[in-house]
């Protein structure tokens, strides 16, 4: 009988540090400490660490920490920022909700992350800011554009929430620009218990208009210095990711790991393009996309064997219909992409023989 293989298995990294998770939990409540303090102070100057900026501003969610980013940089109505059409929908959201417009571009057929040039060509002088999704895990090189924006002005905020320890030689992925945007959502490489995001930077004006902006415009109690909003990384979330943060290379090693055995066994499956990892990257396989032309059929053979897939994205941003406005533009490589795209199952707790089981499925199905 073939194994079957979740797509995803939280159980299991709740079971192998279930004790330690639940004395940081049970600790926030016997502080009754619910709402910031020392515990969120804490995990924000850890992950800052983790990822090599000075500071680290703690939000409810990633796509909070994309908006109040760009909202702390000042962009607003009139402003164009410059976002891949091939995301998860809050990258392109962040920028509606500060009264921004959206310019999508197309994708890099090699790794399906913002195509850099079609960037370069989308820039007017209504720019403010580009979004560069380090999607699935890859990071995105930012240096062929990196002077470009420099003389323009334009503001590099990064979408991180899929790059928790990625990197471009030593410099990690949320501390490339400006702004540095990451998720917690718990099938994340780094997942609380619920919702949680954080914003790294090294710009001290910037961490201190963040902390303003998260908590309705105050960090003096009832003092409003502006019109903030309400998005506090909650405390239980801090205290939980702060057990789980030292775990989180050797998760991403794991996920290199069961990625080269990936290759090792799917190399010239007939019709199965394996994901890239370019030179001077360090992928931290958020996800394992392979590519195939008839993805429904491979999607319907591995689920008839109890092999669970997802499709990151089915449907480019600008084909939403939240986006009915960009429905016109062309995106030719999105578009083509996202009819062959299929993760496969993906998460560092699974076994090798999890693995082999999906490519012998895979390789049945290429045959
Ligand atoms: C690329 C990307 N951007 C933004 C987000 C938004 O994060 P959250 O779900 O924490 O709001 C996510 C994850 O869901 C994501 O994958």
């Amino acid at each position: 009988m073939s194994l079957h293989v979740p797509f995803f298995d939280l159980k299991r990294q709740n079971a192998a540090l279930r004790s330690r998770l639940d004395a940081a939990v049970a600790q926030v409540v016997d502080d009754t400490a619910f709402i910031l303090g020392e515990e969120v102070a804490r995990f924000e100057a850890d992950f800052a660490a983790y990822v090599g900026t000075r500071y680290a501003v703690g939000v409810n969610s990633g796509l909070d920490a994309l908006a109040l980013s760009l909202r702390a940089l000042g962009v607003g109505p009139g402003d164009e920022v410059i976002v891949p059409a091939n995301t998860f929908i809050a990258t392109a959201l962040a920028v509606d909700s500060c009264g921004a417009r959206a310019v999508f571009v197309d994708c890099d057929p090699r790794t399906l992350l913002m195509d850099l040039e079609a960037a370069r060509r989308a820039l007017t002088p209504r720019t403010k800011a580009v979004l560069p999704v380090h999607l699935y895990g890859h990071p995105l090189d930012l240096s062929p554009v990196r002077e470009v924006l420099r003389e323009r002005g334009v503001r590099v905020i990064e979408d991180a929430c899929q790059a928790h320890g990625a990197r471009i030689g030593d410099r990690s992925c949320g501390a490339m620009g400006e702004a540095g945007c990451f998720s917690f959502y718990p099938s994340k490489n780094l997942g609380a218990f619920g919702d949680g995001g954080m914003i790294t930077t090294d710009d001290e004006k910037l961490r201190d208009r963040l902390r303003l902006l998260r908590s309705y415009g105050s960090v003096v109690k009832y003092r409003h210095e502006t019109a903030g909003w309400n998005s506090r990384l909650d405390t239980v979330q801090a205290a939980v990711l702060r057990v789980k943060l030292p775990y989180l290379d050797g998760w991403n090693d794991r996920r290199r790991q069961l990625a080269a055995r990936y290759r090792s066994a799917l190399e010239g499956a007939r019709g199965i393009e394996l994901p890239v990892e370019l030179p001077g990257a360090r992928h931290v396989y958020h996800l394992y996309i392979v590519r195939c032309d008839r993805r429904d059929e491979l999607k319907a053979h591995l689920e008839s064997r109890g092999i669970g897939t997802g499709i990151h994205y089915p449907v480019p941003i600008h084909r939403q219909p939240a986006y009915a406005a960009a429905a016109g533009q062309s995106f030719p490589v999105a578009e083509a992409e996202s009819a062959r795209l299929l993760s496969l199952p993906m998460f560092p707790e699974m076994k090798d023989e999890e693995v082999d089981a999906v490519c012998d499925a895979v390789r049945a199905f290429a045959r």
